[in-house]
């Protein structure tokens, strides 16, 4: 962590973080219910995937993604990343934030998922589909047994799916492939699935393609809505963060790697023209 940090003790925007592009479908949902807050995105996607690498690199990459935010004036961040919610945002909320601001808050989006989860299955077998780290985790089937005792759940791990996305190859033969292979996998572990969850901010863009392969009755549950309904719940829970986000309706996008591949790219995932800055992690 970095040592000797001046944070500014004002109102600022609300940070949304991800690897790469994939929270930018969260975001869009977030700005629908909220549109009159700021925002400032960051994707890490010089570093992406995280979904691949390690609890202590994935912890690193993100508590250094945090701290940037926190340094650009934001009190609230959203970690739109289930691998990063996943692999860093405890250690985050319970070892990092009381050095750096005890005020500030870091929220994650597996908590809100689970939460709505638990109403939408009959049979009480879900589906998981999200990266190796999210999977290899663990943390949607221990979060679930918490809230819904003796829901089952499948896990399914689609490392080729974040890689087709953030290079722009989703539509391709190559990625029905694999898209098709995963999802058949986790059918055929648990025929009894009639949830199938998102988990993994990416994936929104692989709906569709989802959906065209499973069985009548078994519903896609992606998160966009639900993260954005929960952190309007939050905000009214916490009048107190409320006051510390200011809100004039603006957006800026950062991203570590080349802004013109993000703005070029993030337009796919907005529908939506967008100039991004770019920011070097130190
Ligand atoms: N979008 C991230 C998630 O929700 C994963 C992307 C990655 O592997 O970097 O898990």
């Amino acid at each position: 962590m970095k040592q000797n940090l001046k944070l500014p003790d004002v109102p600022g925007p609300i940070g949304v973080f991800d690897s790469g592009y994939g929270g930018l479908t969260i975001l869009e949902k977030i700005r629908t219910e909220l549109p009159e807050y700021d925002y400032i995105y960051l994707g890490d996607n010089a570093r992406t995937p995280y979904g691949t690498r390690s609890f202590d690199v994935v912890y690193k990459y993100t508590l250094e993604c945090v701290t940037q935010l926190f340094e650009m004036g934001c009190q609230l961040v959203v970690l739109a990343c289930n691998t990063a919610s996943a692999k860093a945002l405890r250690s985050i909320q319970q070892r990092d934030l009381p050095l750096l601001d005890p005020r500030r808050r870091v929220l994650g989006v597996i908590r809100p998922t689970v939460e709505a989860v638990g109403a939408m299955t009959t049979s009480k077998h879900i589906g998981l589909l999200a990266t190796v780290g999210t999977v290899q985790s663990n943390s949607y089937p221990l979060e679930i047994q918490k809230l819904h005792e003796g829901i089952v759940v499948t896990s399914e791990a689609c490392p080729m799916w974040v890689p087709l996305i953030e290079n722009n190859e989703y539509q391709t033969e190559g990625a029905d492939y694999f898209v098709r292979k995963n999802v058949e996998h986790l059918l055929a572990a648990d025929p009894l699935i009639d949830v199938v969850m998102l988990g993994c901010t990416h994936y929104p863009l692989l709906e569709n393609k989802i959906k065209t392969l499973l069985p009548d009755g078994v519903r896609v549950l992606s998160q966009g809505d639900i993260v954005s309904r929960s952190l309007v719940d939050y905000l009214q829970r916490h009048p107190e963060m409320d006051d510390l986000c200011t809100k004039n309706a603006s957006i800026r996008y950062f991203s570590t790697e080349s802004v013109e591949k993000f703005s070029s790219s993030a337009s796919i995932f907005l529908k939506e023209e967008i100039k991004a800055e770019h920011l070097d992690i130190n």
